[in-house]
């Protein structure tokens, strides 16, 4: 008898019901139902919301002379409340969730050291920036618990924009992320068009609370789909709210393990002025814009009246018996004085990448089994598994490629590439090549199921580079390759 028909008639006999549970808990082993499929969640409404969206605390600079940025990232776990009573152990860097801000100017020579108190090895990798290997926190070069390392870097001229870190260690990067450790970092250059424009940032991520109040483990399900918890807080918090007198530009971050946020403003539109690597050309008026995990955008916010900012219902094809896609309301905004100040017309001049020839193919697939009655998926790129010790593919420095990226699968994939910024060129979904309407810089693109997206893109600097989904899930089950740029 299965579970469910157990249910349906185990009150039919005193007999049935004396043996039921031991039936039922064989039952439930010959499933290999994972015990953190059924952690109860702290109820939506048990955790407070509707306070004012705090701004991010900056990171210190210490170094004196101009031109110079030292400090120190020290990740360990605190323990917090999010409700009043409950404590949370979180794992965060100075004791911030998200991350503090790092604030820094092209041109810029960059020290950071990681200080790691954690009781598993780390990493912290710059996404997006063109750091070099060596000081990227590629899997492998990791800080082991207890020591310590600094990371040294310059920002070239033209890097201007919404960056992100998060540790990279093999195998426990979405638990890293997911416990608290990740932060934005601004990249900004002295001769912003947008300069003196008021600006918020909301950092964007995803939290699966336990009613003990412990962060939950990540199930099967969340290994299989990528994680999604019961939260999407703003600045740590749970729909705060956002006030903007006048124009202003945002920065948002999507730093969910998994989660897509298709954010609308309802039926005030607002201006998309920036993606991963900085500014467009020239702003586009939008309703909707899709930030898949990883993904960061600049947008321009005005208007009057108060407006909820949502991430309306996107399907991702989740596999299972998962509910249906839903919108959530991510913050209230009380948007109010109108357009105080003119658009420039032309934000700034973005060449388009011409490639030399050389060709690369990049397939993200998915394997199914159910094997022992498990059933399980295992996330593949060019029919292969991570292996630290492989390189996948290899690039020529400074040679512009053109990379088709396919997804063979029945799901979304966000792809995502280190050590520099890419330009989509074409996406083709059903027979159907649309070109990208916009140049734009990016690190992270979503491929759709069955769809291709053809980018073309040029690595500055020589080594090890990962390109990896960034569902961080399925970066850690092996969806993520070596890149070695000669
Ligand atoms: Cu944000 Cu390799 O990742
Ligand atoms: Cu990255
Ligand atoms: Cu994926």
């Amino acid at each position: 008898m299965d579970r469910r028909s157990f249910l349906r008639f185990g009150g039919m006999a005193v007999s049935t019901l004396a043996l039921a549970p031991r039936t039922w808990a064989e039952d439930m082993h010959a499933m290999h139902m994972a015990p953190a499929d059924n952690t109860a969640l702290l109820p939506v409404a048990d955790f407070p919301a509707g306070r004012a969206l705090p701004a991010l605390q900056k990171l210190k600079n210490q170094a004196n002379p101009a031109g110079q940025f030292q400090a120190t990232l020290t990740a360990a776990a605190r323990t917090v409340q999010f409700k009043p009573g409950l404590d949370t152990v979180v794992w965060a860097y100075n004791g911030q969730n998200p991350g503090p801000l790092i604030e820094v100017y092209e041109g810029d020579v960059l020290e950071i050291r990681l200080i790691n108190q954690l009781t598993q090895p780390t990493t912290i990798h710059w996404h997006g920036l063109p750091v070099p290997p060596a000081q990227d926190g590629n899997p492998g070069d990791e800080v082991a618990p207890g020591t310590e390392r600094i990371y040294r870097f310059s920002l070239p001229a033209g890097s201007a924009g919404t960056y992100w870190y998060h540790p990279h260690p093999h195998g426990h990067t979405a638990e890293q992320a997911y416990m608290g450790l990740a932060g934005p970092l601004i990249v900004r250059s002295r001769r912003d068009p947008l300069m003196g424009m008021p600006e918020q940032h909301l950092v964007l991520s995803d939290l699966k609370l336990g009613a003990d109040g412990r962060i939950a483990g990540n199930s099967d399900m969340d290994w299989m789909n990528g994680r999604e918890g019961q939260f999407v807080l703003v600045n740590g918090v749970l729909q705060p709210t956002i006030t903007a007198n006048g124009m202003q530009r945002w920065r948002l971050w999507n730093m969910c393990n998994a989660r897509y946020l298709n954010l609308s403003l309802g039926e005030q539109p607002f201006r998309l002025v920036g993606t991963d690597g900085g500014l467009l050309e020239h702003a586009r008026t939008v309703t909707q814009l899709l930030l898949a995990p990883g993904e960061r955008a600049e947008i321009v916010v005005m208007g009057n009246g108060e407006i909820a900012l949502q991430a309306l219902a996107y399907d991702r094809g989740m596999m299972g018996d998962v509910p249906a896609p839903q919108t959530l309301t991510l913050a209230r905004v009380a948007l109010s004085g109108g357009a105080t100040m003119p658009m420039p017309s032309h934000l700034r001049q973005i060449t388009p990448l011409t490639p030399g020839g050389v060709q690369k193919r990049v397939v993200f697939s998915e394997q199914m089994s159910m094997a022992g009655g498990v059933h399980s998926m295992t996330p593949l790129i060019n029919g292969k598994s991570y292996d630290m010790n492989r390189v996948d593919l290899i690039s020529q420095r400074g040679a512009v490629e053109a990379w088709s990226l396919v997804n063979d699968s029945d799901m979304d994939h966000p792809f995502h590439l280190h050590g520099t910024q890419f330009q989509v060129v074409s996406r083709t979904h059903n027979g159907q090549t649309v070109p990208e309407p916009f140049l734009a810089w990016r690190d992270t693109v979503n491929l759709r199921p069955n769809e291709t997206v053809l980018i073309h893109v040029v690595q500055p600097q020589a080594g090890a580079r990962m390109f990896h989904c960034h569902i961080l899930e399925h970066e850690d089950r092996g969806m993520m390759g070596i890149l070695n740029v000669v």
